[in-house]
């Protein structure tokens, strides 16, 4: 697929990115908390200020109230200052944000007193990871009511899914704990980015039986993916990212691989 584009299709995305808009019925628009929701952006660019204890520790909580299934609280997360980010990886929290946690699926610990699943790795490993980004999102959302911006990272400087060998050393997990992704939280530097460009509802839902993609729909989103990128990143292109990923994929699918499969159950 190419995924270079031309100027007049460049600029015809930017506005269509420009013009996009969160569809909150009216008699709903004043409710606060989907205020939040759909006002939420991934941040990478935030100020010196420190997040107060308090503020941070309602951050934590809403990870640890998340739903989980069977409450099976299949998650841990490592919890960092930059401080402590800098003594255990050698440099700032990405973007210079003000805290970070890595979230990590964890069938470990409940390992430890409930045999939950029998010798079923995927289901195990992908129930904890659904658990795990629920409990991401709880802690997003609540930051975000609180003033605090914050993105998800799988690769940025070693932070993810994509590291996830690295990241399990640098913590001392265990076999069944996989690190998923890190949060980073500070005060927004900037007035929040506009809406990058979402699929449009026919694309997203149906009703009934799946409805096949629409091939033009898909590529004018995919235009605008690219403009939008190159706007926000003027010596990098989409295509450039993409390939940054797929470096790094492969040695991240045959880390997962033997992560998670190739362990005894009863090991731990
Ligand atoms: C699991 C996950 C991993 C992500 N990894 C990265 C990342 O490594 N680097 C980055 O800049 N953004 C990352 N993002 C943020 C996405 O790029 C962002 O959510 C997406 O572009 C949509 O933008 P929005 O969150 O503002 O709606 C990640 C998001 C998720 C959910």
């Amino acid at each position: 697929m190419n995924k270079k584009i031309g100027l007049s299709t460049g600029l015809r995305s930017l506005v269509q990115i420009l013009r996009g808009r969160p569809q909150v019925p009216a008699s709903l628009a004043d409710n606060a908390l989907l205020q939040v929701i759909f006002n939420r952006r991934s941040v990478r660019s935030f100020t010196r200020q420190d997040i107060p204890e308090d503020v941070f520790a309602a951050i934590l909580e809403a990870g640890r109230l998340a739903p989980s299934t069977v409450n099976l609280q299949t998650w841990s997360f490592a919890v960092f200052n930059g401080d402590t980010w800098r003594q255990t990886f050698n440099r700032s929290i990405p973007f210079h944000a003000n805290r970070a946690i890595i979230v990590i699926a964890d069938t470990y610990r409940d390992r430890q007193v409930l045999d939950v699943f029998p010798y079923s790795p995927l289901v195990e490993h992908t129930v904890a990871v659904m658990n795990a980004s629920l409990a991401a999102m709880n802690m997003n959302i609540a930051a975000e009511a609180l003033g605090v911006a914050s993105v998800m990272l799988s690769e940025t400087g070693r932070t993810g899914l994509l590291d996830v060998r690295y990241l399990s050393e640098k913590l001392c997990l265990p076999k069944g704990a996989v690190p998923l992704m890190t949060m980073v939280f500070g005060y927004p530097r900037w007035a929040y980015p506009p809406m990058p460009p979402k699929l449009p509802t026919d694309q997203v839902f149906f009703y009934g039986q799946y409805v096949p993609p629409q091939r033009e729909t898909m590529e004018t989103w995919l235009a605008q993916m690219v403009a939008g990128y190159k706007a926000g990143h003027l010596r990098s292109s989409f295509e450039d990212q993409l390939k940054v990923y797929q470096n790094k994929i492969g040695q991240a699918e045959a880390d997962l691989r033997e992560m998670i499969f190739n362990r005894d159950h009863n090991e731990n």
